[in-house]
């Protein structure tokens, strides 16, 4: 029989990825997808997985309890992987609402659907963020898995705040859990709101490009894929209880970042904008995944510049996808984001 994974967040930029990886390298497993679809989800992310007889779509809330515990009924999920969130931290800073009832009790209602009808695995897709931030002047520090959590934005809080939940339940109910902490993603399917996608569709079109402050924050970039093969090496072969930081030791700043895709599209550095920074801007990120390459011979494969031009190439070869991500609200967000930082 064929052993089944619920994944939430699914049509979302890394859980879509992470689908994709198990439909290909584990065909004994039916995947599920539980995604309610906010703005962040493009549903053309998901229309080949629909093609797959092992793959089941469920446009649900996580929040959604009733809802949940239905779908663990007929389901019966042995392992929980969940990546649905609110995942931008501008939006967070506008609007922190839906950050804490997604990240939060989405998480909540989750393990207890775990807890209610039994689980082998729960694993909760979480970020660096969590640790804060570490200064520009000391590139000899790095977020380690004991590092204290001591977070910035609502984001990263409610995130942090799911986090202490997710080890709540471990020792108190003894729910088989676990927790990856990652770095920046970047890759296909990405939306265009994050730095790179939102850079390489501005660029295309000629538009400035928005660089925050000086545009010296760092940020430790990890291919997409390479953090998805982390997360099933943490579910396979990863101990309950434990979290694991997975990261590529790969950090640039972000003017390093905007400069790459400019040239790589041919484009001027006249582009470049600089804007009022955010408000409790992270310096730097940087994390030590000397725990996943030592427990689970976790490494990233993809080169900082492999991944970058692949990315670059595949928004090129399917403007058509962002285009359908631009339509609609996304105006809006730009005109809210953006029209003060002037
Ligand atoms: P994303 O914003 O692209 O996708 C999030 C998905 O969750 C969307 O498909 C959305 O529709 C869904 N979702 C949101 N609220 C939901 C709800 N209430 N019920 C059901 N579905 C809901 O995010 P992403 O970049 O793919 O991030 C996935 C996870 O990885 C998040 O938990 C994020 O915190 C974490 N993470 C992201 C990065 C990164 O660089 N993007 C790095 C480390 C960790
Ligand atoms: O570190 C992991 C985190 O990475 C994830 O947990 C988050 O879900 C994900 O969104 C990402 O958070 P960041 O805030 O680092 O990513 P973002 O792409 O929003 O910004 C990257 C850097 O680029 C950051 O220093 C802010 C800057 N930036 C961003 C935007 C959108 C700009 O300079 N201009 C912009 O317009």
């Amino acid at each position: 029989m064929k052993k089944t994974i619920l994944i939430t967040g699914g049509t979302g930029f890394i859980g879509n990825c992470f689908c994709k990886l198990l439909l290909k390298e584990r065909p004994e497993w039916r995947v599920i997808n539980v995604d309610v679809c906010t703005y962040a989800a493009n549903p053309s992310t998901i229309k080949e997985e629909l093609k797959n007889p092992n793959y089941k779509f469920y446009k649900t809330d996580i929040r959604d309890r009733g809802a949940i515990y239905k779908i663990f009924e007929d389901e019966k999920p042995s392992v929980v992987v969940n990546f649905a969130a609110e995942s931008h931290v501008d939006r967070s800073i506008l609007d922190p609402e839906s950050f804490l009832t997604t990240n939060i009790i989405g998480t909540e209602v989750l393990m207890d659907a775990c807890r209610k009808y039994g689980i082998e695995r729960y694993h909760q897709v979480s970020t660096d963020e969590v640790y804060g931030d570490l200064p520009l002047d000391r590139p000899d520090l790095f977020f380690h898995e004991d590092t204290p959590l001591h977070t910035s934005s609502p984001y990263s809080t409610s995130k942090a705040s799911a986090d202490l939940l997710v080890l709540a339940y471990y020792r108190t109910y003894g729910l088989p859990v676990t927790i990856s902490r990652c770095s920046n993603n970047y890759g296909p399917y990405q939306f265009p709101e994050k730095l790179i996608p939102l850079m390489i569709d501005k660029a295309k079109k000629d538009l400035p490009l928005p660089v925050y402050g000086e545009g010296l924050n760092v940020r430790d970039w990890l291919y997409v894929e390479d953090h998805c093969r982390g997360i099933l090496a943490v579910i396979e072969k990863g101990r309950v209880g434990e979290v694991y930081n997975l990261g590529g030791h790969n950090e640039r700043n972000n003017l390093y970042i905007v400069k790459r895709i400019l040239a790589e599209l041919g484009k001027p550095e006249s582009l470049i904008t600089h804007v009022a920074d955010r408000h409790g801007h992270d310096q730097r990120y940087a994390i030590d995944p000397h725990k996943a390459n030592v427990e689970l011979g976790w490494d990233p494969v993809t080169t900082f510049e492999e991944g970058i031009k692949k990315t670059i190439k595949w928004y090129d070869e399917n403007q058509w996808w962002l285009d359908e991500c631009t339509s609609g609200d996304y105006m809006n967000w730009l005109n809210r984001n953006y029209k003060d930082r002037k």
